[in-house]
């Protein structure tokens, strides 16, 4: 089903065979650093069963984003539920977003996460949206900043399951009325 269409991209649920590929085109390297480098397909696995429980739980996952010319996929993006050992805000609507390397620095992260942030306020009636990532990956919080997002320093905190190089998990955040008045001048 696609949730979300823009410009070039489509947003849409997974389907059969989704997995595999998504596998195949995002495991590697410069897409994973900074997520704790490349999965078994075991890690993947469950994983991708993560993405199907928020589906199924909240109705809202992070989607496939698929470019609209061709049906490639690109990568996914959309809205999760904090659910980080450690975090400071458990449950709250995060949004996140990995695309494969050939997708990055067109604008295409930017105008997929507009539409999941439009999709969080609307029909998920959302009252802020955090996002979460590491001082190191720029990309990420750069993103962040492009939208709107506020940084939230009181949010910060540190992730068991990683080493210094991963730590701390930094926050961003914005409301609702702050995505109105951001989304107006992007
Ligand atoms: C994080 C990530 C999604 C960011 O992707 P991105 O392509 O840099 O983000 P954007 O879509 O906002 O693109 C911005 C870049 O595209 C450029 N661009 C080109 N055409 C553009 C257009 N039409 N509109 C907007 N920007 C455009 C911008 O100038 C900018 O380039 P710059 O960073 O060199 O200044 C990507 O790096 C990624 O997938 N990383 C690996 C996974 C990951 O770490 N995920 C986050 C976990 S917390």
């Amino acid at each position: 089903m696609i949730v979300a269409t823009t410009d070039r991209l489509r947003l849409r649920d997974w389907g059969e065979g989704d997995a595999e590929r998504f596998y195949a085109v995002m495991n590697h390297e410069p897409v994973m650093r900074w997520l704790g480098g490349v999965q078994t397909p075991e890690q993947w696995r469950e994983a991708h069963g993560r993405i199907a429980g928020f589906s199924r739980d909240f109705g809202h996952t992070l989607w496939i984003v698929e470019r609209k010319a061709d049906g490639e996929m690109l990568g996914f993006c959309g809205l999760k539920r904090v659910n980080a050992p450690g975090a400071s805000c458990p449950g709250d609507v995060e949004i996140g977003w990995r695309l494969r390397e050939e997708a990055w620095g067109q604008g295409i992260a930017k105008e997929a996460a507009i539409a999941s942030l439009d999709l969080a306020f609307g029909r998920f009636a959302a009252p802020h949206v955090v996002a979460l990532t590491v001082a190191g990956n720029t990309g990420s919080w750069g993103l962040m900043e492009r939208l709107g997002m506020r940084r939230r320093a009181d949010l910060d905190y540190v992730d068991p399951r990683f080493g210094p190089e991963l730590n701390p998990t930094i926050v961003y955040s914005i409301a609702a009325a702050e995505w109105q008045a951001a989304r107006a001048g992007l």
